[in-house]
C-alpha cells in the first residue's frame, strides 16, 4: 500500500479554522444558527469605486492571461505613494516594494526564501499563527517569546537575544497586534531597529490593521519611518482588512532590497501575481486619498466594540478591556471558566449556545486564559449572542 503518511502535514495541527468549522457544523446539526465572531472576515462591502471599477475591468478579455510575479507596476508604485502618503516615508518602487497574492502569502514565501535548519526565528506568543507556522514549514527553528505588550515583547526579546546562544536570523513584530489588539508607538521600532542592527537581525513588520485604529493618537506607525530600518527590515501590509477585500485579497511588501529580492526570487518560481484586475483595484484603493471609506470603517469597529464590551459587560458581568486598534476584541476568560482551556470553553459554547469565538491557544502557549472576538457582527447578533450565552453562565465572577 502506498504510504499516505506525510511528515509535514503530519506535524501541523489542524488549522485553527478548520477545528472550529467542524464544531460548527455539529451545532448547526444541533439546530443552532451560529452566531460566528470567530474569523477575521470583514462582513462590510468594499469601497463603491473599486467594486465598479471591477466590474468593468472583468469585462476586458486582455486581462484574464498571466500577470507578473511581484506585482504590475501601477500597483508598486500605488503601494509606494501610500507609504509616502500614510507614512512619510519615500521608497524605491522598482527595488523596495513588492505586491503579494496576500501579506500571509507573502510572509510564508518570504519564510521559504530565508529559512534553513540552522536559523532560529523570533515569533512572538501570541501572534497570528502564520507568523509561526511559516517558519515551521519552511523548517527554521522558531523560538516564542511570550509577551502581551510591545515593550514586554522588546524586553523578553532582548534578553533572549542577549542571554542564549541561539543566534536569531529574524524577528517578527505585529502591531497592532492579531489577537492581542496591543499597538506600538515609533519610539518601540526606533528601539528595536537600534537593537537589531547591533546584532544583525533582520526584522519582519506585519502592519495588517494599521489602517483600523481609534482614536488619532494610536494611530500606527511603520518601522519604514526609523531612520535606516530599510538596512535590516521588511514590511508586511494587505487590502484584506483595511478595505474589506479579504475575498480579493492583495498584499505588499517593502522595505530591505536583499529581503524583496529573495522574495521575488521564490515567488517567481511560485506564482504570476494576481488576476490583474485585483492588482488594479488594489491600487485604486490604496490611492484613495479622501479617506472617506477608512474613517468610516474604523468608526464602524470602534462602535461594535464598545457596544460588545458594553453588553458584556452589562448582562453577563464579563469584564473586558477597550481595544485601541485592530478589528478585534481580546478577552481574559471569565473565572469561573478559569479551569478550562480556551478551545474547550469555545467548543462548549458553539455546541451548547451556537456563538463562536476563537481561542486564545490557537495564537501560539501564551495565548492560553483568552477568547479572540471579530467584530463582524451586528448589534442585534451581539444582543442575542449575549441572551444564549447568559443561559450557561452562573454570574458569579
Ligand atoms: C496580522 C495579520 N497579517 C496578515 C493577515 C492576512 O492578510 P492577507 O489577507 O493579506 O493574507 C491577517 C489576517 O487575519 C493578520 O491577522
Amino acid at each position: 500500500m502506498i504510504n499516505s503518511k506525510f511528515y509535514l502535514t503530519e506535524k501541523l495541527p489542524p488549522y485553527v479554522f478548520a477545528s472550529i468549522y467542524h464544531l460548527k457544523q455539529q451545532a448547526v446539526e444541533n439546530g443552532f444558527k451560529i452566531i460566528d465572531f470567530g474569523m477575521g472576515n470583514p462582513d462590510s462591502a468594499p469601497p463603491n469605486h473599486v467594486m465598479e471599477e471591477l466590474s468593468e475591468l472583468s469585462k476586458n478579455p486582455q486581462l484574464y492571461g498571466y500577470s507578473v510575479t511581484g506585482g504590475i507596476e501601477v500597483l508598486k508604485k500605488a503601494i509606494c505613494n501610500y507609504y509616502q502618503r500614510r507614512f512619510g516615508v519615500d521608497l524605491d518602487y522598482k527595488t523596495q516594494s513588492l505586491a503579494t497574492i496576500g501579506a500571509k502569502e507573502g510572509i510564508a514565501s518570504l519564510a521559504t526564501a530565508i529559512s534553513d535548519d540552522n536559523n532560529y526565528i523570533c515569533v512572538p506568543s501570541p501572534s497570528y499563527p502564520i507568523h509561526t507556522f511559516a517558519f515551521v514549514i519552511s523548517k527554521s527553528n522558531v523560538v516564542h517569546i511570550n509577551a502581551i505588550e510591545a515593550s514586554e515583547f522588546l524586553q523578553n526579546f532582548k534578553n533572549f537575544v542577549e542571554k542564549s546562544s541561539k543566534k536569531p536570523k529574524a524577528v517578527i513584530i505585529s502591531y497592532p497586534c492579531n489577537p492581542t489588539t496591543q499597538i506600538a508607538n515609533l519610539g518601540f521600532y526606533q528601539e528595536i531597529v537600534s537593537f537589531c542592527k547591533k546584532h544583525q537581525i533582520y526584522i519582519i513588520s506585519d502592519i495588517a490593521y494599521c489602517e483600523l485604529y481609534f482614536d488619532e493618537k494610536d494611530k500606527p506607525s511603520s518601522i519604514m519611518q526609523v531612520k535606516g530600518s530599510c538596512d535590516i527590515a521588511i514590511e508586511f501590509s494587505s487590502i484584506s482588512k483595511s478595505y474589506s477585500l479579504a475575498g480579493a485579497r492583495v498584499g505588499f511588501a517593502v522595505g530591505n532590497k536583499n529581503l524583496i529580492a529573495a522574495l521575488y526570487k521564490i515567488k517567481s518560481y511560485l506564482d504570476y501575481g494576481s488576476f490583474t484586475p485585483l492588482q488594479m483595484i488594489a491600487s485604486s484603493a490604496l490611492s484613495d486619498k479622501s479617506d472617506e471609506y477608512l474613517i468610516a470603517l474604523r468608526k464602524l469597529y470602534k462602535d461594535r466594540s464598545d457596544y460588545f464590551i458594553e453588553k458584556f459587560r452589562k448582562d453577563l458581568g464579563w469584564k473586558i478591556e477597550k481595544p485601541k486598534a485592530s478589528m478585534f476584541v481580546w478577552a481574559k476568560l471569565p473565572m469561573q471558566f478559569s479551569s478550562i482551556s480556551s478551545f474547550d470553553f469555545c467548543k462548549k459554547m458553539i455546541l451548547e449556545t451556537g456563538v463562536a469565538m476563537t481561542p486564545g491557544s490557537s495564537f501560539g502557549e501564551n495565548g492560553e486564559g483568552h477568547v479572540r472576538f471579530s467584530m463582524i457582527r451586528s448589534t442585534n447578533e451581539v444582543d442575542e449572542a449575549v441572551v444564549r450565552l447568559k443561559k450557561i453562565f452562573s454570574y458569579r465572577f
